[in-house]
């Protein structure tokens, strides 16, 4: 569905988007023109066959689903949300952070046998992480800064995203169990693959030696 001589690669945009940037530069593309802050949303790469796309980090993964990108970069905490038909052959390192269920500091989240309200921006992780322990819980989907329901009463927990730690250590919480190890992924259309593998594979060695750069 994307050009036949053309890699398309959905970028998430936002917090993954300098980091990705700055390892396609070192992979040998100049992304000046997306450096340069405009509100444009497709860029072609200059000298090379490779478009960029900017996209919201479960857009990422919408767009390489249907073949409209045939690559795309995206945080594992989406791809853990919102799972798909895609291949994801690269850990590129950056943008680390873990999953971790979390709350009021000094609860004992797991003492006595009532069912436990988690909130989380993370539904279908924290379901899971729940049903691997048999654990009957109920969740209330939030939209952000998931760190107020505990602190408000809404919930007795959270499944939420740690980096620093320094946002629940400024509200009284604490980490209570690491659910996932989070970072930066590249996916790949599983069509893409087939029909340009060859051009696929050269990216993707570009992008394993720009890494390896660091
Ligand atoms: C994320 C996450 C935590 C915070 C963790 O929120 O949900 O709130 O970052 O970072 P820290 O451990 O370094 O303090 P984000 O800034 O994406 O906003 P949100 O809460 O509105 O989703």
């Amino acid at each position: 569905m994307t050009p036949e001589n053309t890699i398309r690669i959905a970028l998430t945009k936002g917090r993954l988007e300098k980091k990705t940037l700055t390892l396609l530069e070192k992979s040998g593309y100049d992304v000046s023109e997306l450096r340069a802050g405009s509100r444009k949303l497709i860029f072609t790469l200059p000298d090379s066959n490779v478009e960029l796309v900017l996209a919201k980090a479960a857009d990422v993964i919408t767009y390489v689903e249907h073949g409209v990108c045939d690559m795309g970069v995206v945080g594992k905490d989406t791809i853990m949300e919102k799972g798909g038909s895609f291949y994801e052959t690269l850990d590129l390192g950056f943008g680390a952070c873990r999953f971790c269920l979390c709350g009021k500091a000094g609860d004992h989240f797991y003492e006595g046998y009532h069912t436990r309200t988690i909130a989380s921006k993370y539904p279908e992780v924290t379901r899971k992480f729940f049903a691997e322990k048999n654990m009957d819980v109920d969740i209330i989907k939030i939209e952000g800064s998931v760190e107020l329901a505990p602190l408000l009463g809404l919930a007795d927990a959270i499944v939420d995203i740690v980096e620093t730690g320094t946002t629940l250590k400024e509200n009284g919480l604490e980490v209570f169990e690491t659910v996932a190890p989070i970072s930066a992924r590249v996916i790949v259309n599983l069509a893409s693959m087939k029909m340009k593998k060859q051009k696929i594979q050269e990216l993707t060695g570009q992008l394993e030696a720009g890494l390896s750069e660091d």
